[in-house]
């Protein structure tokens, strides 16, 4: 095991460290108006109050039938929430806000275009068009109550709206991110059962139009391919009666959605009520092994979740404007741009396109034309408006209140760009840790309670209780200055239920690792394994240092090396591939390809761009390689085992450590040069106070 976990990388052994910050604190401004003011909410939540302090959330939401044990742990690490309850998610985030709220905006769309004309969909006309879809789902498509359907399209809201209308039924959706190619979409809906699928003719990025409906097409050809028999695929089309993609529609088929609705105006169709532990939704991510990994999320504890840590992590009121500038298609636009604001009756705003489009004002344009008062972002979004645009958000008349960073560790130098020109100095911010596993947050600091720490994403939120383990299952001393695997004690109402049809794995994942005892009922004994370094500073306030898997987070996106190097194996003329993760300015981390050849291969310039345009269709732009290098050999141990550790030195310009015991040491001077230069190694160094990764005493 401990060879073999030398040969590895991961991102938490590259991770960047910076020196501890001093606290800033909120505007008294911002504290006056907040939702979680009373600092009595922590001995509320306080381990004694453990698991009933969950009540607070789940009382948020409406029941049809309330429920009779708040946590049930005869079955671990199966937990069930809120076990007797009963509820709609769809009514909690429509129905129930119409007597008040009929006529407020619920969603704002945001053409990527700007001079197609922004649009609002009230509560009211989300509720009619919510109505109508399910109606197709059931009536047209014949779809029932635990039936699975993908569904692959961008940010337009008839993708919340298709969500909505699905968990209305009771329908499960799993929705794949937009960017991901068809092949990937294909995987999801063969592994999830799907035999409807949704998508969009296309959409704006970046100034161009994208051709979307291509992707419906490969997608069912790998589901079936797969073993899966796909239907139907509903298309819904960008411009009413106007057709942005060129490829024709399958007769029998591929329907439009807006001819199919036709016959179902002003359908009215009732909520069915759900239990609370019944699926929500699947949502697919990379895990260790080549094939993703479908999270399924529960209704009444996941809903609880995300509402409660939304109102008071995200401090969204009624009549707040909350823009979170993330996509859908991934857990941050589940958890918060559809599910957790509307279930608080919040005005969501959807963005179709790219950030920098058409340059780097255009978010601050959208925010004071639209008066957004909250607004949520990744760091590598900030990263790249920061270099492309540092002087544009003082030119806009737009006011924050607060402001939240999530999906990677954020540098204090951005951090303050951040707060001093984004945010105005008046808006507070949360770094929000957490995963796409999780449901909602796991350490964030309370707007209006706690101070901010640069660079910390802070304590851990509302009824979590985090630990550190080393590899041994030690655990670390909080303020040793030591990283080791950051864990979660307990159960949380927005954890995963299971992996879809792999309850094997979930247990394998997550649990298996620092499980005190298999046998164990008690909840103590199987702490949650979140798969990322930490360490633990004596205030604390939690600093994340990455993955300590073989999963890269590219500009917030989990993406595994596995996936990617599957993907360059493909390629007919590669021999052996593997994947590191990369430090880059703006996305975080990249991916970076290594690769030997076949013998007798002379063009290498073309098999590089066959790799990067494999590695494109087969996941998605999004998994794109910072570099192709193709050597003549990777260093590998004398089993055999290649060494992206080594790899990952020399791309990182770190030590490569002793490489003497390797099959083939002369091989890692010959690849440093070539990818570093002929000069003299060079290395990066962090401050003294951070031990790195996996680093002893
Ligand atoms: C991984 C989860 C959470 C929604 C978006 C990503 C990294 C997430 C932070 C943060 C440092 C962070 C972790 C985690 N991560 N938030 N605030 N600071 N790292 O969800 O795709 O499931 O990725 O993102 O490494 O494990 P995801």
């Amino acid at each position: 095991m401990a060879t073999e976990r030398a040969t590895e990388i991961s991102q938490a052994q590259i991770a960047v460290h910076w020196k501890e910050e001093e606290y800033v604190r909120p505007t008294t401004k911002f504290v006056g108006q907040a939702n979680l003011v009373d600092p009595a909410v922590t001995e509320r939540f306080s381990e004694d109050h453990f698991p009933e302090c969950f009540r607070e959330y789940a009382d948020l939401l409406n029941w049809s039938q309330y429920w009779h044990t708040t946590l049930d742990t005869s079955n671990p690490p199966f937990w069930k929430w809120f076990v007797g309850g009963k509820l709609n998610a769809c009514y909690n985030c429509v129905d129930r806000h119409l007597a008040k709220y009929g006529n407020k905006a619920a969603l704002i769309f945001v053409p990527e275009p700007e001079d197609e004309p922004v649009y609002t969909i009230t509560y009211q006309e989300l509720f009619t068009r919510v109505n109508e879809v399910a109606a197709v789902l059931r009536d047209f498509c014949g779809l029932n109550t635990g039936d699975r359907v993908t569904i692959h399209m961008p940010m337009i809201p008839e993708l919340p709206i298709t969500m909505l209308a699905c968990a209305r039924l009771g329908i499960v959706h799993s929705v794949v991110f937009g960017g991901f190619s068809g092949e990937a979409a294909g995987l999801r809906a063969a592994d999830s059962g799907s035999r409807v699928m949704i998508y969009a003719d296309g959409y704006y990025r970046n100034g161009k139009i994208v051709d979307h409906k291509p992707s419906a097409d490969i997608a069912v050809a790998l589901a079936e391919k797969e073993g899966q028999n796909v239907e139907k695929v509903l298309v819904w089309r960008r411009h009413y009666g106007q057709c942005l993609s060129t490829k024709p529609m399958v007769p029998g088929r591929d329907y439009f959605m807006d001819e199919v609705l036709k016959d179902f105006k002003r359908a009215k169709v009732d909520p069915i009520s759900m239990d609370a532990e019944a699926p929500l939704f699947l949502m697919y991510t990379s895990g260790t092994t080549g094939k993703p990994k479908g999270c399924q999320h529960r209704t009444g504890g996941y809903l609880a979740y995300v509402t409660g840590t939304s109102k008071y992590y995200q401090d969204i009121h009624p009549e707040d404007v909350y823009w979170c500038m993330a996509d859908i298609g991934w857990i941050t636009g589940h958890s918060y741009i559809v599910y957790g604001p509307l279930a608080l009756a919040a005005t969501s705003v959807l963005y179709e396109g790219a950030p920098n489009y058409p340059d780097a004002g255009r978010p601050w344009r959208i925010a004071e034309q639209l008066d957004v008062n909250i607004f949520h972002t990744s760091p590598t979004a900030i990263r790249s408006l920061r270099k492309t645009g540092p002087e544009e958000p003082k030119k806009y008349n737009y006011h924050f209140k607060h402001m939240t960073t999530v999906g990677e560790p954020i540098e204090p130098e951005t951090w303050r760009w951040y707060y001093d020109v984004v945010g105005k100095r008046e808006a507070v911010i949360v770094d929000t840790w957490w995963q796409t596993e999780t449901g909602g947050f796991l350490c964030s600091t309370k707007p209006a309670l706690d101070p901010m720490k640069p660079g910390s994403t802070g304590p851990p939120v509302l009824g979590i209780f985090p630990i550190i383990y080393d590899e041994e299952g030690k655990e670390v001393a909080t303020g040793s200055g030591k990283a080791g695997n950051i864990c979660i004690r307990n159960p949380w109402p927005g954890i995963m239920q299971t992996v879809w049809k792999d309850d094997d794995r979930f247990v394998k994942q997550y649990y298996a690792k620092y499980c005190k005892n298999r046998q164990s009922k008690d909840w103590r004994d199987w702490p949650y394994f979140a798969a990322d370094g930490a360490v633990g500073p004596p205030d604390g306030y939690y600093r994340i240092l990455g993955r300590v898997d073989d999963v890269i987070n590219v500009a917030g996106h989990r993406l595994g090396t596995k996936e990617i190097e599957s993907a360059c194996l493909t390629v007919p003329e590669v021999a052996e591939a593997a994947v590191i993760p990369v430090v880059d300015e703006i996305r975080g981390r990249m991916p970076v390809v290594y690769v030997s050849l076949k013998p007798g291969v002379s063009d290498g310039t073309r098999v590089k761009e066959e790799i990067v345009s494999t590695i494109e269709t087969m996941i998605g732009k999004i998994a794109r390689p910072k570099a192709v290098n193709i050597v003549p050999d990777l260093p590998k141990t004398r089993s055999g085992k290649i060494m992206r550790r080594v790899l990952a030195a020399i791309s990182n310009t770190m030590d490569t450590g002793d490489v003497t015991t390797l099959a083939n040491p002369d091989v890692v001077e010959l690849i440093r040069r070539q990818v570093q230069g002929e000069g003299p190694v060079v290395m990066k160094e962090g401050p003294e106070d951070v031990k790195r990764f996996g680093e002893s005493e």
